[in-house]
C-alpha cells in the first residue's frame, strides 16, 4: 500500500483515489503520523500532498524529520516537494507570480523516472504560491517551466521525488502515468488491491473498534446510508441498530422497497417509524418553502431522538459521511466551509462515537462498494433525493392528494425513463406540482385540474446543472400516461432552464 501524508490541499483525496484505481490500496493519513507508526503499516511509498501553507509559515504543517530515514520512496506534490526540499536543505521562495491553472512544463533530463516514456513537453495544472529555487544536495532538476524554473526534482539513490504539480486532477495531461511511475517503478507495488479488500480491511477495523457493543444507524432510503447499513451489518450483525423514519414524503413504493431490500435480503434489524400524520399535522397550512424545509428537518431530528432514546447502551453512531461531506465539514487540514450530515440536536446526555465507513471514499466508489456487497440495482444507483422529500416538490402547501399526485407521476416518469434506457444518463429527474390548475378537455366535458412539472437534468455535483434533452417521444409517451392515468392532471410541462438561473429542486 501507499499512503497519502495530507497536507490540507483539496485534492489530496483524489490522489489516494487514483492509486486506488491502478489496483493500489491507498489512503490518506494525518501529516502528524509519525516514522515509528509508518514503520509498522509498512508502506511501499509515501506521498506528500499539496497544501495551502508555505512551508515558513508559523502554523505550517510540519512531518516528523525522521520519515526521511525509513528508506520508503517520497513522492512531493506541490507543498509537499517544496517541505521535502525544505527540509533536506533546499531553498524554498515565494514565486515571484502565483500560479494558478494550466502551465506548459519541459522535461529536462529524459532519463528521468517519473517521466519514463513521456514526451517532453505537457501541459500540466498548477497552483501555487512558493517554490523551489534550489534543490538539495542529491537531487537534480529533472522538468522546469516559464514560471517555476524546478517544476520536478530527483534523488534516484534514496527515491525522493518532487513535483511542483497536480499529478491527481486531470487537468494534468499525463498525470496518471507520472503517478504510475511512482507507484509501479519507483514503489515497486502490486496491483492486486480490490473494493473486495476494502470491504475486508472496513469489517475488521469496525469489528476491532465496536467489540461486543452497539451501533445506531439512521437509515434515509439514500445510496450512502443504506451501503454503510449492509457494511456495518456484514462486519456486527444485530448489533447494528437501524432506524428508518419514513416522513411520508417519500417516492412510491420507497419505503417499502428499502424495507424489503434491507430488512428482508439484508436482515438488517431496523426501526421503522410511520410518522406520517406527524409530520403532516405540522406542515398544514405552511406553504413558505424556507419554513416548510425548516419543519421537516426539525421535526425528523424530533423522530429520530424520540425512538433513539428508547434505546439502551448504544455507544456508536454511524453515518454515511462521504469524502465530499468530510471536506465541506472541515478535516485535520482542510478549513470548515460548513457543517454537514450532522445529526444536529441529538440530545445532549447521549454521547456516542462516530463510526463512518465511507469517509475516504467518493460517490461513485459507494456505489462500487454497494454493488460489491450484493446490494440491487435499483438501490445502489438510486438519484440523488433530497432530505424534505416530496415536501418541496408540492409547491405551496403539503396535501396528502397533491403529495400522491406527485407520487403516481414521479413512477410513471421514472418507469418510462427506464424503459428508455436513460435511466443512468440522467443525473435527476422528477415531477413537481406547482399548484396551478388549467383548463382541459376531455371526453366531452371541460377540466379545470392541475399542470404537472417534468424536470430532468445533467450534472456532475448538483452544483450547476443543465435540462436533459430527452427525446420527443419519451416526453409525448410520459404527457400521456400521466394525464391518463393520475386523476386531476390535464397538463404537462417540461422545465427548460439550467442552473443557474433556476435550481434543480423547484423550491
Ligand atoms: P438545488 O435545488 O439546490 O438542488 O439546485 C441541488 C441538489 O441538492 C438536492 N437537494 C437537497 N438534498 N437536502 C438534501 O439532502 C436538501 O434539503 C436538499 N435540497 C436540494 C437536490 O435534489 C439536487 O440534487
Amino acid at each position: 500500500k501507499i499512503i497519502v501524508l495530507d497536507f490540507g490541499s483539496q485534492y489530496n483525496q483524489l490522489i489516494t483515489r487514483r492509486i486506488r484505481e491502478f489496483g493500489v490500496y491507498s489512503e490518506l493519513m494525518s501529516h502528524k503520523t509519525t516514522a515509528e507508526e509508518i514503520k509498522k503499516i509498512n508502506p511501499k511509498g509515501i506521498i506528500f500532498s499539496g497544501g495551502p501553507n508555505s512551508v515558513y509559515d508559523d502554523d505550517a504543517f510540519r512531518i516528523d524529520p525522521e520519515i526521511y530515514k525509513l528508506g520508503i520512496p517520497i513522492l512531493g506534490i506541490c507543498y509537499g516537494m517544496q517541505l521535502m526540499a525544505y527540509n533536506l536543505g533546499g531553498r524554498v521562495e515565494p514565486a515571484d507570480n502565483r500560479e494558478y491553472g494550466h502551465a506548459d512544463i519541459e522535461v529536462t533530463d529524459d532519463q528521468a523516472v517519473m517521466f519514463k516514456g513521456l514526451p517532453a513537453k505537457q501541459t500540466v495544472w498548477m497552483s501555487h504560491g512558493d517554490l523551489v529555487r534550489e534543490v538539495p544536495e542529491g537531487f537534480t532538476e529533472v522538468a522546469t517551466s516559464k514560471n517555476c524554473p524546478i517544476a520536478s526534482m530527483a534523488d534516484n539513490n534514496r527515491k525522493f521525488y518532487g513535483i511542483q504539480f497536480h499529478a491527481e486532477v486531470r487537468n494534468t495531461q499525463y498525470g496518471n502515468e507520472i503517478l504510475k511511475h511512482f507507484a509501479f517503478d519507483v514503489c515497486e507495488a502490486a496491483a492486486n488491491w480490490s473494493m473486495k479488500d476494502f470491504i475486508d480491511i472496513q469489517i475488521e477495523k469496525i469489528r476491532a473498534e465496536v467489540g461486543d457493543r452497539k451501533v445506531l444507524l439512521g437509515l434515509s432510503g439514500g445510496v450512502d446510508s443504506s451501503v454503510v447499513g449492509v457494511l456495518l451489518h456484514k462486519a456486527i450483525g444485530n448489533q447494528l441498530v437501524s432506524i428508518f423514519v419514513d416522513h411520508g414524503l417519500l417516492r412510491k413504493g420507497e419505503a417499502d422497497q428499502v424495507m424489503d431490500s434491507l430488512e428482508g435480503k439484508f436482515g438488517l434489524n431496523i426501526i421503522k417509524v410511520d410518522a406520517q400524520e406527524r409530520f403532516l399535522n405540522k406542515l398544514a397550512g405552511v406553504s413558505d418553502p424556507e419554513k416548510k424545509r425548516k419543519i421537516i428537518g426539525n421535526e425528523f431530528i424530533q423522530v429520530f431522538n424520540d425512538e433513539a432514546q428508547k434505546l439502551d447502551g448504544i455507544d456508536f453512531l454511524a453515518q454515511g459521511t462521504l469524502y465530499t461531506d468530510v471536506i465541506e465539514s472541515g478535516t485535520d487540514t482542510a478549513q470548515t466551509i460548513k457543517s454537514h450530515h450532522n445529526v444536529g440536536g441529538l440530545p445532549e446526555d447521549m454521547h456516542f462515537s462516530l463510526i463512518e465507513p465511507l469517509r475516504s471514499l467518493f460517490k461513485d466508489e459507494a456505489r462500487e462498494l454497494g454493488e460489491k456487497l450484493g446490494m440491487p440495482e435499483d438501490l445502489v444507483w438510486r438519484q440523488p433525493f433530497p432530505g424534505p422529500g416530496l415536501g418541496i416538490r408540492v409547491i405551496g402547501e403539503i396535501t396528502e392528494d397533491k403529495l400522491n399526485i406527485v407520487r403516481d407521476s414521479d413512477l410513471i416518469l421514472r418507469e418510462e425513463i427506464k424503459k428508455a434506457g436513460l435511466d443512468r444518463e440522467i443525473w435527476q429527474y422528477f415531477t413537481v406540482l406547482p399548484g396551478i390548475r388549467s383548463v382541459g378537455v376531455m371526453g366531452d366535458g371541460r377540466t379545470y385540474d392541475y399542470t404537472v412539472g417534468i424536470r430532468a437534468v445533467s450534472s456532475i455535483d448538483g452544483m450547476t446543472a443543465d435540462f436533459s434533452r430527452i427525446p420527443w417521444e419519451v416526453l409525448q409517451k410520459i404527457s400521456v400516461r400521466i394525464v391518463n392515468e393520475v386523476d386531476h392532471v390535464n397538463r404537462i410541462v417540461y422545465d427548460i432552464t439550467s442552473k443557474p438561473p433556476a435550481t434543480i429542486e423547484w423550491e
